[in-house]
């Protein structure tokens, strides 16, 4: 017996070793291209995202020992989706950031061979454990880290889900789980035949042994990818990711069982570039969300897709979804205007004196009175021909930036809309009133410098005050 312990022991051990070898590989692999993806103009300065490739979902965010950590599903070898692993950045401040080493990798002939797919991070009684999906098929995974999250080991009694507990299921994947006072819970991203999307409900004690429960919420679509469910205020929030348009409900949970409310747009931008997002409960208690942008630089440039801002959730007074860029972002701030009200009539356009930048932060409180259509334009050409127009149409009732639209109506009761823009070379974020965010990828044609213009069309719009700071990169 002890003979055949150690044997497994020491097969145990080979497994380590060569899923470190393999992670090393990876990190060599995404070091070679890194110089080249960081000279591509368009790469985003102040957005997290792998030093060089592709990258889709934010993966297992999680505050442990004193700093956010976000892994993302990462592509080591190529600016596309493939060899699905969990790349990993580190933050003491939720705005600057490292890279860490790559912390999971496929291992050929294993339960996970084609890909380290979607899930999260926990922290069971002081080991940090990530809970992933190993494809395929579809089957959930456990690995632990000793070393400050720094190198993984996968699980000896993975997969720890190895069959789906039914047969007429669309998708098994993306595992989040949460602790309650009678042990962990796990939220499956499917679908059911004839039914609709699902998240499926688990029970584990030790997060070793899990017995399938229930369907925690069914409803629209086919499948359901990524869910995330977490308290809000005195309520429940339900977040999946459809293959199309992130949505979330806001609503209520009894018995274990989600009733949902309505179901929104959680990036308000119509087939934008937000999608799978992830989240957090920091020590100071906020929900911070990050989801993947689907964005591309220049031809050729060895980067595709970053993660957006961390953005603030948060329950309203009336009982609707708070989104806010976190306030941490203040810290990448450099140099600043101000230009205070300043009148526009119909058909104004007002060029922001010597600002000019591809990484800038607007704030900007406008009121836009009677006017149609009020917003600014960002990184518009000196002769004015391209630009990411950001517009707010009053009698639509709706937000557009750049190529991406959604709706947006100012509290009853409130005449000033509050913009809050990040311009980050080819990709642009807007959030709107501390209730609305939109995200949008922008390529420029032609080079130059970018600068800022306000417009106005139709009648007349005051704009109160507008304040621009140039923005630092967040990497060390
Ligand atoms: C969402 C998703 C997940 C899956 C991962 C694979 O974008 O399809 O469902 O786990 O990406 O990379």
């Amino acid at each position: 017996m002890p003979q055949d312990r150690e044997k497994d022991q020491n097969q145990v051990h080979a497994a380590h070793a060569a899923h470190a070898a393999r992670a090393a590989e990876a990190d060599a692999s995404v070091a070679r291209a890194r110089d080249l993806a960081q000279s591509d103009p368009l790469r985003p300065l102040y957005h997290v995202m792998p030093p060089a490739y592709w990258m889709n979902d934010p993966n297992g965010p999680i505050w442990f020992n004193d700093a956010y950590h976000l892994f993302y599903q990462h592509n080591p070898f190529a600016e596309y989706w493939g060899n699905m692993s969990w790349g990993h950045a580190v933050s003491r401040d939720l705005a600057h950031w490292e890279h860490a080493p790559i912390a999971l990798v496929p291992d050929p002939g294993a339960y996970d061979s084609d890909g380290v797919f979607s899930g999260c991070c926990v922290d069971d009684n002081g080991t940090p454990t990530i809970i992933y999906t190993g494809v395929f098929p579809e089957v959930q995974c456990l690995a632990t880290s000793d070393d400050d999250l720094r190198t993984w080991r996968k699980h000896p009694a993975n997969p720890v889900i190895a069959a789906r507990p039914r047969e007429d299921l669309e998708g098994f994947r993306d595992p989040f789980v949460w602790k309650e006072a009678d042990g962990w819970y796990m939220a499956i991203g499917s679908g059911i035949d004839g039914v609709g999307g699902a998240v499926l409900l688990y029970h584990s004690l030790d997060l070793v042994q899990w017995t399938y429960l229930h369907p925690l919420c069914t409803g629209f679509g086919t499948n359901w990818e990524c869910p995330l469910f977490f308290p809000l205020g005195d309520r429940y929030v339900l977040i999946v990711s459809p293959h199309g348009d992130v949505r979330y409900s806001i609503g209520d949970y009894r018995d274990h069982r989600f009733s949902p409310g309505a179901w929104r747009r959680l990036d308000a931008a119509v087939g934008g570039p937000f999608y799978a997002p992830h989240c957090l409960e920091d020590p100071r208690g906020r929900r911070i969300l990050w989801g993947w942008l689907r964005v591309a630089g220049s031809e050729g440039a060895p980067w595709n897709g970053c993660m957006s801002l961390p953005r603030v959730l948060s329950l309203l007074p009336d009982g609707s979804l708070g989104i806010a860029p976190a306030e941490e972002l203040e810290s990448l701030r450099s140099a600043h205007q101000r230009f205070e009200s300043l009148e526009l009539g119909a058909g104004a356009v007002h060029v922001l004196d010597r600002v000019s930048g591809d990484a800038l932060e607007i704030r900007a409180e406008i009121m836009p009175g009677n006017a149609e259509q009020v917003g600014i334009d960002v990184l518009r050409s000196e002769d004015g021909n391209e630009r990411c127009r950001i517009e707010y149409d009053h009698v639509a009732q709706r937000i557009t930036v750049g190529a991406h639209s959604g709706d947006f109506q100012l509290p009853a009761g409130e005449d000033t809309l509050y913009l809050h823009v990040f311009v980050d070379r080819s990709v642009i974020e807007v959030y709107a009133n501390g209730r609305a965010a939109l995200a949008t990828g922008f390529q420029p044609c032609q080079a130059g410098p970018r600068g800022v213009a306000l417009f106005c069309a139709g009648r007349k719009a005051r704009f109160k005050a507008v304040d621009v700071w140039r923005v630092n990169s967040i990497w060390q």
